[in-house]
């Protein structure tokens, strides 16, 4: 072999990154391969990073345009400039992922730049992107390589008329029709940046609510709420056919439950419905990796496959396809192979939509709690009670804790312009198996928001102060 290493990530995003720089710490000959060009993975380079840019500017510009008035002030004349908007998104996903590149070299990891594929249980050859090829030695293999889109069968994703969530992101133009397949956190995020820069949306989900595993009131409420924004939603919806045209497309529905077919036009269709493990040409095969049914890596409850010497995390493995639970994952697998007791808590892994307002989630939801026949109480506060939130003028949203019968909180949820901050908060709270009276116990600082969270704790023992 031209190289070898202790361990070996395949795949530089947030799993195989974070994995590899903890590795390094901990004393292993470490390497990172992602052929990307650029590390980060999806989260970085076309995912988590950008749309976050994007939708911070949108949400500039829509303010600047209908967000002001209130407070005393109109702006004439504001002008967008997508060109430029995009161009800074693009420096900020520049900086972060040589950031990555910096990161490496402070703790000494290889970053290798080509695609690796498995030879053997314990070779990798890499193509390098640079050109030639180089082989790889290493004592153990971890796959990091993520996941890619899930198309709509005899659906054609050019990214420029029919777009997944990378096209969605570059796009020259706001179109004046979009259409969005699929109403989860893809879809309503990147509908959200193209609705404030002024595309009629409308959001085509195959279900009969959107973001089907949010906690339900919080889900009927973020749609009630973009609804308002002038986002148009066809649930219970399926698409069966998008013909290309001159102008953009025409998009085939009809009830998911059968029945007439309606046609829709639109300029750009974003197909945002779920998301796939990503193994191409890794060669899994050769060495006898085994998939899932859904073509997941599978491996024990640390990480490793059937093959000893390979193990796999984030995105390729089972559980939710998030930055932050691949980067836990990272870090536990490389403190395992130190003989450290790594682990992940897969109860307490918090979610969040980055819409206006966001919707964050911990742990259990109400209809989770019901099926699993388990007693609740549940704390439910208004951000409207709220003065910092009425001086800000978000008082949209509420906050609500799930609790047990001894008040052990099993779940919460925020629907609020900030409610992706605010849940650290609960998941700290549940990850020290804290009661509802413990949050409402902690002195929070006033006025601020997060009074809120304690006003919950309050309600899930039956009682409150400000309400
Ligand atoms: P990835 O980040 O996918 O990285 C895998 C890397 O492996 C890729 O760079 C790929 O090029 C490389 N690779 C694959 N095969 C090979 C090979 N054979 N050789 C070499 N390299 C290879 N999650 C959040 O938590 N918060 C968000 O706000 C969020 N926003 C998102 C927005 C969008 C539009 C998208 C698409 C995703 C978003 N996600 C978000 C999900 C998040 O990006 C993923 O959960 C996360 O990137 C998974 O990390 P990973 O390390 O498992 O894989
Ligand atoms: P998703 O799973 O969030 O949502 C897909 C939606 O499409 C679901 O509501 C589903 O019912 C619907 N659907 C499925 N097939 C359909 C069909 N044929 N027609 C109409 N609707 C259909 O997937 P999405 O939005 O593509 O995102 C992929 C993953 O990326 C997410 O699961 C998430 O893990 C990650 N992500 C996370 C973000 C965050 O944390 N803020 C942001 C963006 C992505």
């Amino acid at each position: 072999a031209d190289q070898s290493f202790d361990v070996v990530f395949i795949g530089g995003g947030p799993g195989g990154y974070v994995g590899a720089v903890r590795a390094a710490q901990l004393g292993f000959k470490t390497a990172c391969i992602d052929k990307r060009g650029a590390f980060g993975g999806t989260c970085l380079n076309v995912g988590c990073i950008p749309s976050k840019a994007m939708l911070k500017s949108s949400e500039l510009y829509h303010h600047a345009q209908h967000g002001l008035e209130d407070h005393g002030f109109t702006l004439g004349g504001v002008k967008l400039d997508l060109a430029k908007m995009l161009a800074r998104k693009d420096k900020v996903v520049t900086d972060v992922t040589k950031g990555i590149e910096f990161l490496f070299k402070k703790n000494k990891v290889a970053g290798i730049v080509g695609a690796a594929k498995l030879t053997g249980p314990n070779t990798i050859e890499v193509t390098l992107n640079a050109g030639g090829t180089q082989t790889i030695e290493a004592k153990h293999i971890i796959i990091a390589t993520g996941s890619d889109v899930t198309g709509l069968p005899g659906v054609e994703i050019d990214e420029k008329t029919v777009v997944s969530s990378t096209g969605a992101l570059t796009l020259e133009k706001v179109p004046g029709k979009l259409i969005v397949i699929g109403g989860g956190v893809i879809g309503l995020e990147l509908g959200s940046v193209w609705q404030r820069l002024g595309a009629q949306v409308t959001v085509v989900e195959f279900l009969d609510k959107i973001t089907p595993t949010m906690d339900g009131e919080i889900s009927k409420q973020l749609q009630r709420i973009l609804t308002k924004q002038g986002m148009d939603f066809k649930l219970a919806t399926k698409v069966t056919k998008i013909d290309k045209t001159k102008k953009g497309a025409t998009v085939t529905v009809e009830p998911a439950a059968g029945g007439a077919a309606e046609t829709l036009e639109a300029d750009v269709v974003l197909v945002s419905i779920g998301r796939k493990p990503y193994t191409d040409g890794l060669g899994l095969d050769t060495v006898g990796v085994e998939r899932d049914a859904k073509g997941r890596v599978k491996v024990d409850k640390h990480f490793r496959s059937n093959v000893p010497s390979v193990y796999a995390i984030g995105d390729v493995i089972d559980g939710p396809m998030l930055a932050h639970k691949a980067e836990e994952e990272g870090v536990a697998i490389a403190e395992i192979l130190a003989g450290q007791h790594g682990h992940v808590n897969y109860d307490v892994i918090p979610s969040v939509i980055y819409t206006a307002p966001e919707v964050a989630s911990v742990g259990k939801t109400e209809e989770e709690l019901k099926a699993a026949g388990i007693a609740y109480k549940i704390g439910k506060v208004p951000f409207s009670i709220n003065a910092r939130a009425r001086a800000n003028g978000d008082s949209e949203g509420f906050v609500k804790i799930l609790t047990d019968d001894k008040d052990k909180i099993l779940g919460g949820h925020i629907i609020h312009a900030e409610a992706g901050t605010l849940i650290a908060e609960l998941t700290l709270a549940m990850e020290f198996g804290a009661s509802g009276e413990d949050v409402a116990r902690t002195c929070h600082a006033h006025p601020t928001v997060s009074e809120v969270i304690k006003e919950a704790g309050l309600a899930a023992n039956g009682r409150t102060i400000n309400m």
